[in-house]
């Protein structure tokens, strides 16, 4: 039986399997420019971050209707449940939706649709991330927040993704502002390709609370002990680390020096399907011992922002 577990850093456009990605391609009428699934399989095979994004918008213009979000969501849901997830705090990206002519409200009620149902469908409970497009401008990510402003019941938090180099924190600092003013949590992907000082940046101007990726963290040791200090956060993501050539391969993953080092960090999937496996398939990836698996369990509901710490330990 795989560890009880919270998910922190998934991003539910990177859940779409090819089967799904053609299934919904053929309800829709969209055209994929791939023979089959084993074709879109071939393409996984990224150098870095950007080339991994360019597949990833590609196959996101088979998502049309709430139908297509919420069968998205739903299936995610279902293989997490599998591999141990009771708690999902889920990302989503609706710049390369409206982009696309699909609405705020197509994609918020969609993935709706299947969250609200989740804890009675699959036993995991959720929260919606809204993350916005780094390499996007910072008006178009302010002009999404505040065409979100209708659904923010459904949305606890606001991240911060897409191409990371050429694009610090700062960028977004009235976004993340207004954000906070809006009683959003606050949560955005920093060293990841990006510097350390990135890190700091979102830290210290995005006032985030948890850092999506971190890894070159280590490259500034007062950055680590500000982290351990301060108990901050860090979602690593192994699979993608290596299919996005952050780090070499499994074996050279810093993740259990992390930890030796008193870093919270979690694990998580990223985009599983595209990086060759969802949470558990993560943590097994490690080979880590037992003890050390049951402290990144432990971590990731920690980490979580599920509200009350009883509600937490009791999990
Ligand atoms: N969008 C989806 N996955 C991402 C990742 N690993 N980094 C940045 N943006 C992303
Ligand atoms: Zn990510």
């Amino acid at each position: 039986m795989p560890l009880p577990k919270a998910e922190l850093h998934l991003h539910i456009e990177g859940t779409l399997e090819p089967e799904l990605a053609f299934a919904l391609a053929a309800r829709n009428g969209v055209e994929l420019p791939y023979a089959d699934t084993d074709a879109i399989r071939a393409a996984y095979d990224f150098d870095d971050l950007q080339s991994f994004l360019n597949l990833y918008y590609e196959l996101m213009a088979v998502l049309r209707t709430e139908r297509d979000f919420a069968d998205l969501a739903d299936a995610y849901l279902a293989r997490a449940a599998a591999q141990g997830v009771r708690h999902a705090e889920v990302f989503f990206d609706p710049q390369a939706h409206l982009a696309r002519g699909v609405s705020m409200e197509t994609v918020v009620e969609g993935l709706w649709r299947a969250l609200g149902e989740s804890e009675t469908r699959h036993g995991v409970s959720t929260r919606l991330i809204m993350c916005f497009l780094r390499d996007e401008s910072a008006e178009s990510a302010m002009d999404t927040l505040m065409a979100a402003k209708p659904y923010l019941d459904r949305i606890t938090g606001v991240g911060l993704d897409s191409a990371e180099v050429g694009h610090p924190p700062v960028k977004f600092r009235e976004v993340y502002e207004t954000a906070a003013a809006l009683g959003l949590r606050r949560v955005a992907h920093a060293g990841e390709e990006g510097p350390p000082e990135y890190v700091t940046e979102a830290l210290d101007v995005l006032g985030v609370e948890r850092v999506d990726h971190g890894l070159r963290c280590l490259e500034d040791p007062a950055l680590v002990a500000r982290l351990v200090r301060d108990r901050i956060p860090l979602t690593v993501c192994p699979l993608s680390n290596v299919r996005l050539r952050a780090v070499p391969d499994l074996a050279a993953h810093p993740l259990p020096a992390m930890l030796d080092a008193g870093l919270l960090c979690t694990v998580n999937s990223d985009d599983p399907a595209y990086f060759g496996g969802y949470v558990d398939d993560n943590f097994r990836a490690l080979n880590l011992p037992e003890e050390r698996q049951r402290e990144l369990a432990r971590n990731s509901f920690l980490a979580s922002f599920l509200e009350d710490d009883e509600e937490k330990r009791a999990r």
